[in-house]
């Protein structure tokens, strides 16, 4: 049977997640993957949640395996303040919603915001389930460069001239994926008053906000609002577990209202028992002090993989901006066009790596970048991972 027929426009042409179709042909335990954004699953606190899992089904079953709220459970609403507080994010004409993940936060304000052709202005490049999520809206996504220092903001501002029906622009400023830069707090204020002049939204994305291990943090954007113009997307994913599925928005009320409602229809609430395990793991154990082991971690992850790239990489062939935090390592190869060969012969090497296009908002022009991931692999296949990296590079640039 022949199914295109009956598939909705806005489909036909959706492309999946090369990273997702990678992860199929990973199941070969040889394979290096430098590619995902998982977090390291070493420092997992599978011991604590187990018995905080068990306890609140012995002890409260219906809580946990009755339907609960849209908005979430109150108590995992005051978790998810708590921190969206800590980075100055709540505003008094906000409302905080639990989401199934972030993804789920992004996917309901876009949803709840575009209508089809509007434009989104993103990063480029910029995370590609967000870019898939404004697509399926059928929103026309309008890139602008992303640099070491954050998006430039003379470009925002001249597409913003010369754009009509733009409604909002997605930022993901510290520890950007996919290149791990974080923006200045002067293009943070800039980019607050370009979005004022042209009256368009910003949906602020921070899932990696938590995750520095060098430098000096920056504010949100949404703590430097003054017009309650932003909405924020936050995440339990890097800093509790990705599998989880905890996210949060926070946004002014008469737009949470109607992303509450798009999210009884979208999946009724998030999962009661996530939520339960989630508030007693912060009621029992300091959170900031997991996410502090994370950090470390990272560092050294970060570290070790930056001194294979100096060592293994073939000399003034590839470019990357070391990142202060987040789990990611973008690179450049300026002598080639398209890196679609070098990720091919990578996974012949049984190294995994993720291609720039991936990224960018046309996903099929060519590009000549790839992403690094440093949270998910131990050091030792850091090393090997980038030692196989630079055997292709070198053969190859
Ligand atoms: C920039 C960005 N936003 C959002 C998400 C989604 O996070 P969550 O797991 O909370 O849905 C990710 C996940 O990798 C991400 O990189």
């Amino acid at each position: 049977m022949e199914y295109t027929k009956f598939m909705a426009d806005r489909v036909k042409t959706m492309k999946g997640s090369a990273i997702r179709e990678m992860f199929k042909r990973m199941a070969d335990p040889e394979i290096i993957s430098l590619a995902g954004g998982n977090p390291a699953s070493e420092l997992f606190p599978g011991d604590e949640l187990s018995k905080i899992a068990g306890k609140i089904l012995m002890t409260n079953p219906t809580l946990a395996l009755q339907y609960g709220t849209t908005d979430g459970y109150p108590k995992m609403k005051d978790c998810a303040r708590k921190r969206a507080e800590k980075v100055n994010s709540v505003g008094e004409n906000d409302e905080i919603l639990i989401m199934t993940g972030a993804n789920q936060g992004i996917d309901l304000t876009a949803k709840a915001v575009l209508n089809k052709g509007d434009k989104v202005i993103v990063e480029s490049p910029s995370f590609i389930g967000s870019l898939n999520a404004f697509r399926t809206y059928e929103a026309e996504l309008v890139g602008v460069t992303v640099e070491a220092d954050g998006m430039n903001m003379d470009e925002l501002e001249e597409t913003l001239k010369n754009t009509d029906g733009v409604k909002m622009i997605y930022t993901i400023p510290t520890f950007q994926n996919p290149t791990g830069c974080t923006m200045s707090l002067e293009k943070r204020k800039r980019m607050l008053e370009i979005a004022s002049k042209y009256d368009v939204l910003i949906l602020e994305d921070n899932p990696y906000g938590d995750l520095r291990f060098a430098g000096e943090d920056v504010p949100t954007i949404k703590s430097l609002d003054t017009e309650d113009r932003v909405v924020y997307a936050g995440s339990f994913s890097k800093i509790l577990s990705p599998g989880m599925r905890l996210g949060y928005i926070v946004a002014p009320a008469p737009l949470a209202e109607k992303i509450e409602m798009l999210k009884q229809v979208n999946d009724v609430h998030t999962p009661m028992i996530t939520q339960l395990m989630c508030v007693e793991f912060m009621k029992k154990y300091d959170i900031d002090k997991y996410i502090a082991k994370n950090r470390e971690l990272y560092g050294k992850k970060c570290a070790a993989m930056v001194s294979a790239m100096e060592k293994y990489f073939p000399q003034g062939k590839v470019k990357w901006v070391v990142p202060e935090g987040g789990i990611f390592l973008w690179c450049e190869c300026p002598t080639i066009e398209d890196i679609t060969p070098i990720v091919d012969k990578c996974l012949e090497k049984k190294v995994a790596i993720v291609p720039g296009s991936n990224f960018a908002t046309d996903i099929y022009a060519p590009s000549n970048m790839f992403r690094l991931n440093y949270s998910s692999a131990t050091i030792e296949n850091i090393e090997e991972g980038v030692r196989r990296l630079g055997e292709v590079l070198t053969e190859m640039l």
